[in-house]
């Protein structure tokens, strides 16, 4: 079993006091469980390093939710991947909301996965089809070219460093999960297009699952072979929501070690 990774997206929510409250709260109450699961936090960037600070020493990381592909220079409202290295540990990149929010292409994408691995960030990649192209038949079609242009030119050695993320957008914030066999099957066909760019190493690549995850599924979702973690939305901004979810994974690792 993979060591799973329990993320919580907060989007656009918390002022910085609020945020950092949260946080000060989760460290507290997550941090039992961290021996048995992964955790990262991805706050707004405008409180992202005053939580780094408060969180330095504590296994509970932070990620960013989005940066550029450029180091510096003219690019008014961005920050960048090399102001995040050095202190902040992980960066998403591909949500579905700025895929088609803010129009981020495959292409541009696959500049921030570059950018993001030249300066030694944990990568999160999202990926996920919508209702009609699930509708219509298109998902693995979708995932392969997202996967395929995201990944282009990356070297192997950075597997490492990457975890997915399989988010069909039409479970994102509508309550209605993916069914557990069904995240599971497509994240199995997501780790053949692993194995087709990374050989062995794709076995080593964690793949989340996320949408609508709560306390009431996270377990029958984790207890699956291909779903080592989830990246959290609606849930991560309530500490016992957030907190039942990372109990839940931890059960799962431990019976599965028993
Ligand atoms: P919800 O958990 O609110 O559905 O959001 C999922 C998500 O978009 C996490 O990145």
């Amino acid at each position: 079993m993979r060591r799973p990774l329990i993320a919580g997206n907060w989007k656009m929510h918390f002022t910085v006091p609020e945020g950092l409250e949260y946080a000060l709260r989760l460290r507290h109450d997550l941090e039992a469980f961290a021996t048995l699961v992964e955790l990262v936090i991805l706050p707004p960037a405008v409180m992202l390093w005053e939580i780094a600070n408060a969180l330095r020493g504590c296994p509970v990381e932070v990620g960013a939710q989005n940066a550029s592909w450029e180091d510096q220079g003219p690019f008014t409202g961005e920050i960048s991947p090399k102001m995040l290295a050095g202190w902040c540990h992980h960066l998403l990149i591909g949500h579905s909301e700025r895929r088609q929010l803010f129009n981020e292409t495959d292409e541009q994408l696959n500049r921030k996965l570059q950018a993001a691995f030249r300066h030694n960030l944990k990568v999160i990649l999202a990926l996920g089809e919508t209702l009609e192209e699930h509708d219509l038949g298109r998902t693995e079609e979708v995932i392969t070219r997202q996967l395929s242009a995201a990944l282009y030119g990356i070297d192997v050695k950075r597997a490492i460093d990457l975890t997915l993320a399989y988010e069909p957008v039409w479970a994102i914030g509508t309550g209605r999960a993916a069914t557990p066999e069904y995240a599971d099957e497509t994240m199995g066909m997501i780790r053949n297009l692993l194995a087709g760019k990374f050989g062995q190493l794709a076995s080593e690549i964690r793949i989340l699952y996320g949408g609508s995850v709560n306390p009431a599924n996270a377990r029958s979702l984790m207890e699956k072979p291909e779903i080592d973690g989830a990246l959290v939305g609606g849930a991560s901004l309530k500490a016992a929501d957030f907190t039942a979810i990372v109990q839940a994974t931890a059960e799962v690792v431990q019976s599965a070690r028993a």
